[in-house]
């Protein structure tokens, strides 16, 4: 037998590793190490909890080598082969994987203390130990279900193979409305109440399953009703709240088990996962509850009816030659066309010409808190050059041509009006240079779903077409000129 001494010293090293990670991500400069230091602290705790759970003998080593492959497959299976695009939806369900592990550990351990006569006789114990599986139960099934809901309507739906194909051949897809009618509200608060009832009641009977069971339930109805009436642009702020929540049930997991890396991992994760919630929230101009109780993301599609004449690479070009500042906005497109490096390329083509250059990124552009500064780091753009929302803002009064490049909902000037479901969020003001330039390929609407006027002012350019193919254009034409 291992003196337990091993494994907490062990178990230390990994909490520093993840303390000491967090704190390296504050800057982008050290934010590789940070991330590298996480993922060994990580991969420490693993190793220790497998090796004492070997020791202790509480599971054989054909379960932990087997658990150990198929974790690694898939995870790298997932991890390679997921688009950028396509990353919020797998953060999504990877906060579900989370949440569902936490409660699944949480109703391990009820299940086998029961089946064991293990229950506190002590009430003190009793209490710490049921309220612990409860919250871990509560928090952690309404994650899984939450997240799994959140993904589907990052993804537009979910895919059914068995059904009919459509006309373009595509099979249908479960789609997840954006409802939240005021009652939906009461509901949730009854789930929600109804949840808390039972985790007294397993208080009360400690050796009845029912009551760990219907709680299961229950919670996982509330996951789903709770992200039912969100949608739209508020998405981020419900993707970071069911993050944080996941890292709050595995702590409630820690203490059910007795596992200190867990409780301070978890912690960490729902201290971080909230900070992020609140940002999100800044950057919407909604606080939590507005997000949370009201449906603010709701409302159909705008059918968009009008025309704008597009313009040319070499017209561009022109209008580019001889200015002196170009802001230049991305949005969710630059990351769907991978238009980072041309982007870069047409900003040293500026740089040449002595324009000065820089890039206004908003808190929600893309699809990830941080998408466009990793891409655009991924090209080389110094970060000195990414400039925050409201700095940039005091900028583009004395800008000469914005260029757009696949953003829409983040400089939509409708968001000003206080209405609709981009209403009151702040946005970047293209609309106050001298000219804007917008890449993307038709005159649709973003993720909100909400028209733009910004593409039929006057001082507006449309360059349609595939972002990256046209700033490799618009490049070209400018070193044509
Ligand atoms: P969006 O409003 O999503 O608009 C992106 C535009 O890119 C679309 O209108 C699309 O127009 C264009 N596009 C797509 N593919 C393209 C391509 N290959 N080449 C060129 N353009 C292309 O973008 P945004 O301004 O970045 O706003 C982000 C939105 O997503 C916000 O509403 C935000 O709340 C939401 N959201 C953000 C996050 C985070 S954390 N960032 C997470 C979830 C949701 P065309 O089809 O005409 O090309």
């Amino acid at each position: 037998m291992v003196n337990p001494v091993v494994w907490d010293i062990g178990y230390l090293i990994s909490a520093a590793l993840f303390i000491i990670g967090i704190k390296r991500l504050s800057s982008p400069k050290t934010a590789p190490q940070g991330n590298r230091l996480g993922a060994y602290g990580m991969l420490l705790a693993v190793i220790v909890t497998m090796a004492k759970m070997y020791s202790e003998e509480i599971i054989g080593l054909e379960l932990i080598v087997g658990g150990l492959a198929l974790g690694t497959i898939i995870g790298v299976w997932m991890a390679t082969r997921v688009e950028m695009t396509g990353m919020p939806e797998l953060v999504a369900l990877f906060n579900g994987f989370g949440g569902g592990a936490s409660a699944l550990v949480g109703l391990s351990e009820v299940l086998t203390r029961i089946k064991g006569n293990d229950i506190p006789t002590d009430n003190v114990e009793l209490y710490a130990t049921w309220i612990a599986i409860g919250l871990s139960g509560l928090v952690g099934w309404l994650t899984l279900t939450g997240s799994l809901m959140a993904m589907g309507k990052l993804k537009g739906g979910f895919y059914l193979p068995l059904s009919k194909k459509d006309d373009r051949g595509r099979r249908k897809w479960i789609n997840f409305p954006t409802w939240g009618p005021p009652w939906l509200n009461f509901v949730k608060g009854g789930l929600l109440v109804a949840s808390i009832a039972l985790i007294w009641m397993t208080i009360q009977e400690p050796g009845n399953t029912d009551y760990v069971y219907a709680l299961a339930g229950i919670a996982g109805l509330l996951g789903v009703i709770f992200v039912l009436p969100i949608g739209g642009a508020d998405m981020p702020v419900v993707v970071s709240l069911l993050n944080s929540m996941s890292g709050i049930a595995a702590a409630f997991t820690g203490f059910v088990i007795g596992n200190n890396v867990l409780i301070i991992a978890g912690s960490m994760v729902g201290a971080a996962g909230l900070i992020l919630t609140f940002i999100m929230c800044k950057a919407m101009n909604r606080t939590l509850s507005a997000v949370l109780f009201k449906s603010f993301g709701g409302g159909g599609r705008d059918t968009v009816t009008r025309t704008k004449v597009g313009s040319d690479p070499e017209e561009v070009a022109m209008v580019c030659d001889g200015i002196s500042k170009c802001v230049i906005i991305p949005g969710y497109g630059m990351a769907v066309s991978q238009a980072q490096h041309a982007v870069k390329e047409f900003a040293d083509l500026l740089e040449a010409e002595d324009v000065e250059v820089l890039y206004g990124i908003h808190p929600v552009a893309g699809r990830m808190p941080g998408h466009m500064n990793v891409l655009l780091a991924e090209a080389n753009v110094p970060y000195e050059k990414l400039i925050e929302m409201d700095d940039i803002n005091s900028e583009l009064a004395e800008c000469d041509v914005a260029v757009v490049i696949g953003a829409n909902d983040t400089v939509n000037p409708v968001a000003r009006s206080g209405e609709g479901p981009l209403g009151g969020m702040p946005i970047i003001d293209a609309d106050k240079a001298r000219v804007v330039v917008i890449v993307k390929r038709s005159l649709s609407v973003g993720y909100a779903g909400v028209d733009n006027d910004l593409f039929f002012e006057d001082k507006t350019m449309m360059l349609f077409g595939d972002g990256k193919k046209m700033m490799n254009e618009l490049n070209a034409a400018f070193k044509d000129l």
